[in-house]
This record gives structure tokens, sequence and C-alpha cells, in this order.
């Protein structure tokens, strides 16, 4: 390594552990509508579920996350079970609200990549109401995943995130416009967060502003650590412009993609998603700008 880097390395190092990660967080006054507690199971399996739902203990107790980038240090998504030490069972609704919508944990810890700003009121009641209901996969698990370090890059990182800001919103779903739905989708599933050019680029308060946006590109790393880059999912060539809608459900609740190999980790499975959820993403993203970018798999 040159002396320059092995400079610019040190300088940052420095920089990273003296940056400051931690926010004041505001005592929100949080009223729940009546959500479903069944909607709600559906929501957090679909939203939260790729990194918080343990297969193995078949419960919200948390994983190491294998597809982060390495030099962001290791990262575990917490257990957020009902237990209270282990677990989220401290967290008030109006915290996980909070959490929710900022990135914001109750003791001003930023956790960034899972704030949703845009959610709509209810699906967050269902996730909140399902996350203090007494369903197995919530009740006390005194399980630890693990805990995250991240590297000094990595807090660097954290440092620049841009933070959301809480917004008591009145967010209501898109119901009867498809492209809206889809829309809806695609930012709250975070399909937008991996199928960009990068996270570091991302605009989570405006998705569609994000650098290459949907264009794919994203490096991520597989179940083995091999390094792999997400697919195209704009309506070009080099993207999904020849997909059919029954092609696009299969891909995203059976992990099969057009030509029939199957689609690997980290690509989450979204086996929850209806019908009509999967035709009015394959709507929206028929809408947007297509992009030419060629990602070989
Ligand atoms: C992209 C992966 C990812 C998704 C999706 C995600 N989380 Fe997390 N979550 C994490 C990680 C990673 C941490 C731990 C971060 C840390 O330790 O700095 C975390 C931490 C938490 C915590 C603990 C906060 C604390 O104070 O320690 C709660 C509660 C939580 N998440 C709830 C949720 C809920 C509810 C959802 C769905 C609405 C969700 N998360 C979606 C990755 C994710
Ligand atoms: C955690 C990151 C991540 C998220 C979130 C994610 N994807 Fe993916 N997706 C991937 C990766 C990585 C691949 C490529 C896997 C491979 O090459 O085997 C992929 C592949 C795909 C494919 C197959 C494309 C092809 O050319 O074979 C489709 C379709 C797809 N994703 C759609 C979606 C949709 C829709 C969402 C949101 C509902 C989404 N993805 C969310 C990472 C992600």
């Amino acid at each position: 390594m040159n002396l320059k880097i092995r400079t610019l390395l040190a300088a940052l190092a420095v920089l990273g552990w003296g940056c400051q990660i931690h926010y004041q967080t505001e005592k929100v006054n949080y009223k729940m509508a009546s959500p479903s507690v069944r909607e709600g199971k559906r929501l957090t399996m679909l939203v939260c579920g790729s990194c918080h739902y343990n297969l193995e203990t078949k419960d919200f107790s948390g994983k190491k996350l294998e597809d982060s980038p390495k030099f962001l240090g290791k990262i575990y998504a917490t257990n957020i079970t009902q237990h209270p030490k282990q677990g989220a069972g401290e967290y008030t609704p109006g915290e996980l609200a909070y959490l929710i919508r900022t990135g914001i944990g109750r003791t001003g810890r930023l956790m960034p990549f899972m704030h949703r700003p845009n959610m709509a009121d209810a699906d967050l009641d269902a996730i909140i109401a399902y996350l203090k209901s007494d369903d197995p996969a919530v009740r006390p698990s005194g399980r630890n995943p693990g805990k995250t370090r991240y590297s000094p890059i990595g807090r660097l990182g954290l440092s620049f995130t841009k933070v959301g800001e809480y917004r008591d919103a009145g967010i209501q779903k898109p119901k009867n416009d498809p492209v809206l739905l889809g829309k809806y989708l695609v930012d709250n599933l975070a399909c937008f967060h991996c199928h960009s050019k990068s996270f570091t680029s991302l605009d989570v308060q405006q998705p569609e502003r994000s650098k290459g946006f949907m264009g794919g590109g994203n490096k991520l790393r597989d179940a083995a650590g091999k390094k792999i880059k997400t697919p195209n999912l704009t309506p070009h060539a080099t993207g999904i412009a020849s997909w059919t809608q029954a092609e696009l459900r299969r891909a995203v609740t059976e992990g099969v993609s057009k030509d029939n190999s199957v689609i690997s980790y980290p690509m989450p499975l979204y086996p929850e998603l209806t019908e009509a959820e999967t035709s009015a993403i394959y709507a929206y993203l028929n809408t947007i700008p297509p992009i030419e970018h060629e990602i070989k798999r």
C-alpha cells in the first residue's frame, strides 16, 4: 500500500471513530387506529423479515447479514422479539414508529437502511401491533444473534447518512392505482436499495432520485461470500423489458428467473406478496425510465 493511501486511511479512521452517530430522539405521541395483527404479520415478514427473521429458530430473533460489504464491518440484525434485554421488548409503540420512520432507535442509535419514511400509517400500525402481539415468532427469545461492529469507514459512512425526519404523517396506502401501489411497494420493500447503483447514493425520502434507480449494479455478496451484482430491473432490453408479469411474480415469490435459473441470496423471497401486489410492481417497473446497463450473472 503506498504512503498516500495509508495516510488517507489513517485519517479516515480517526475521523470515523470521532464521528457523531448518536441522535436525540423525540417522544412522539403515537396513536394506533385499529390494526389487523394478521396483516401485520404478513407485512413484518415482507418488510423486516429478510433481515430479522431467523429461519432456523422460526422467529424474529435476528441473524448476521452476510451480504453487507465487508469494509463496513460486521452487521447483525438485532433480535426484535419481545425479550426485554436481548430483544426489542422495551420499545414502546411510539419508539417503534419513530425508529421505522427515521432509522433512529430509542437510545439515539442510527440504524440506516431500515427506515421507511414513506410507509403508510395503516401499515406502520399493523407492523407495530404484530410486534406487540402474542404470535410465537415475536414472543420473548433470549437468543443473541451477535453484535454489530462497524469499521471506522462504516462509522464514517453512517455519519454522512441522511437521517429521516419524523412525520406524523397521515400517509395513505395507494389502493386503486396499480402504478402507485407498485411504487409504494418498491419503496417500502426496499427493492430499490439493492437494485440501484449503490447503498451510498440512495435517496430514501424520494427513491426515484437515487443514482441509477433500479438500473442494477449494486455490489453485494452471495451466501458463499462471493461478490454479486444486482440485476437491472428497468424496462430496457438489458433489464426486464421482455419479462411477463407471470415471470416477475415467479422471480419474487419463488426465486426462479426468466431463464429458469435459481436466483440466489441475498435476493429475498417474498411469498407473501399477493397477485395484485406483484402485478402492481410489474406495472410500476414498466413506467420508470429505462437504463441501458448490462449485468452479467
Ligand atoms: C436491511 C436489513 C433490515 C431491515 C429490512 C430491517 N432491519 Fe431492523 N435492524 C437491522 C440491523 C442491521 C439492525 C442493528 C443495527 C445496529 O446494531 O447498529 C437493526 C435493528 C433493529 C432494532 C433494534 C433497535 C435498537 O435500539 O437496538 C429494531 C427494533 C428493528 N431493527 C426493527 C425493525 C423493523 C420493525 C423492521 C421492519 C419494519 C426492520 N427492523 C427492518 C436491519 C434491518
Ligand atoms: C437485499 C437485496 C435485494 C433486495 C431487497 C431485492 N433484491 Fe432482487 N435481487 C437481488 C440480487 C442480488 C439478485 C440477483 C441474484 C442472482 O444473480 O442470482 C436479484 C434478482 C432479482 C430478480 C431476477 C432478475 C434476473 O435478471 O434474473 C428480480 C426480478 C428481482 N430481483 C426483483 C426484486 C424486487 C421486485 C424486489 C422488491 C420486492 C427485490 N428484487 C428486492 C437483491 C435484492
